[in-house]
């Protein structure tokens, strides 16, 4: 048993912006105060995470002239140093300002697309000089509440007009930055653009260079939209397209909760950490979470250790679960390894599989024992294996 105490090779990394969240929601007003990038580093850091990811405007106060903005990055700079945290990822906000109130990259609005890419590629100066490796796109305003207002087909041709450029300037700048798209059903749009990471998936295959390009998914926005979360990171895994993950907790299908990791549907937290560990995900477990307006600092630094804590109890648990001998015997019964053997042998053609037979009246009466199965993983999960 261990005391379940974070270390920099877990990579744990949290946005600036989720333990710097002041609690403002559509019916209440901030309830903490600012929260500075340098103090979040530090306390990060004590905490045990390996990274801080932000948007430009988490760390740089929208409107500050060269000077201010010089003395926040130096200060920044300085609590990376002295902690060893690292910056994985950097993110735009292209929808807090009023000229988003459409979109960025899908604005009706072209002069508001154009200052969207703006924003982007200064922005990717920033990531580089911070030694971020991923960058992550979020459409947050990109979507509709009307279908008269938006001509979607449009809208994906300029999203992929934002991504083939945005590609082609990295590479004609030979930075080593890939793109990860982050979907989302809806909120703050009725219906944002690339609501799934099946949608985002499809997208990306259209693109000049989609080996750039892969998706972010967040636990609680494939949940909104009623999806299985660990089904759709499986899958973009196998795409090779699991770039960065957001991690968080949601109950349901409703608005987007983001709250702490493992608060929410536990199981699927349990599955979904099996599956990154068992798949080798390289990547940092990024925290992307609103601590509740209910919390003051202290509340804050404590959902935030909660996270990580959590991460590292359902990945004890998922290796118990793979090394208890009655699961291997339960997953042998539940047929789960044959699925990956191949379902002709090789050289076997389509007359050999017409030639054959299969005994309906036997096949019909197989059981697959999943609940068997499922149970044990339960009981691990609660803790009585
Ligand atoms: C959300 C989103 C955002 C994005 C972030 C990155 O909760 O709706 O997750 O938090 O991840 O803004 O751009
Ligand atoms: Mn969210
Ligand atoms: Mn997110």
């Amino acid at each position: 048993m261990t005391d379940y105490r974070p270390v920099p090779e877990d990579k744990f990394s949290f946005g600036l912006w989720t333990v710097g969240w002041r609690g403002v929601n559509t019916f209440g007003d901030a309830v903490r105060p600012p929260l500075d990038g340098a103090e979040a580093v530090r306390r990060l850091a004590d905490l045990g995470a390996y990274g801080i990811t932000f948007h430009d405007d988490d760390l740089i106060p929208p409107g500050s002239d060269a000077a201010a903005r010089a003395a926040v990055l130096k200060r920044f700079r300085a609590a990376l140093d002295e902690t060893g945290l690292v910056v994985p990822m950097v993110t735009t906000n292209l929808f807090t300002h009023p000229v988003f109130r459409d979109g960025g990259f899908t604005s009706n609005s072209r002069d508001v697309r154009r200052y969207a890419l703006r924003k982007v590629l200064r922005n990717i100066e920033l990531a580089v000089e911070m030694g971020a490796r991923t960058f992550v796109c979020w459409g947050g305003q990109d979507g509709a509440e009307t279908e008269a207002g938006k001509d979607d087909r449009a809208a994906l041709d300029r999203l992929r007009e934002a991504f083939d450029l945005l590609c082609a300037h990295v590479r004609d700048r030979g930075y080593d930055l890939r793109f990860a798209i982050e979907p989302k059903p809806n909120e703050p749009r009725g219906d944002v653009l690339l609501p799934t990471v099946g949608h985002a998936l499809a997208f990306i295959s259209e693109l000049e260079h989609p080996e750039m390009v892969g998706v972010n998914p967040e636990v609680g926005h494939e949940q909104m939209a009623g999806l299985n979360f660990a089904h759709g990171v499986a899958q973009a895994l196998w795409h090779g397209k699991l770039f960065h993950i957001d991690l968080n907790g949601q109950r349901g299908v409703k608005y987007d909760q983001d709250l702490r990791f493992g608060a929410g549907d536990v199981k699927e937290a349990f599955f979904l950490v099996d599956l990154l560990e068992s798949a080798g995900y390289e990547g940092p477990r990024h925290f992307d979470f609103k601590p509740p307006r209910t919390e003051d600092m202290a509340g804050v630094w404590e959902s935030a250790a909660g996270c990580m804590r959590n991460y590292l109890v359902l990945r004890e648990k998922a290796a118990a679960f793979r090394a208890d001998p009655e699961v291997a015997a339960a997953l042998e019964a539940a047929r789960v390894g044959e699925l990956a053997r191949p379902t002709l042998d090789p050289g076997e053609t389509t007359a050999d599989l017409l030639a054959e037979e299969l005994d309906l009246a036997a096949v019909a009466e197989r059981g697959y024992a999943f609940e068997r199965l499922d149970q044990l993983a339960v009981d691990h999960l609660l803790g009585v294996r």
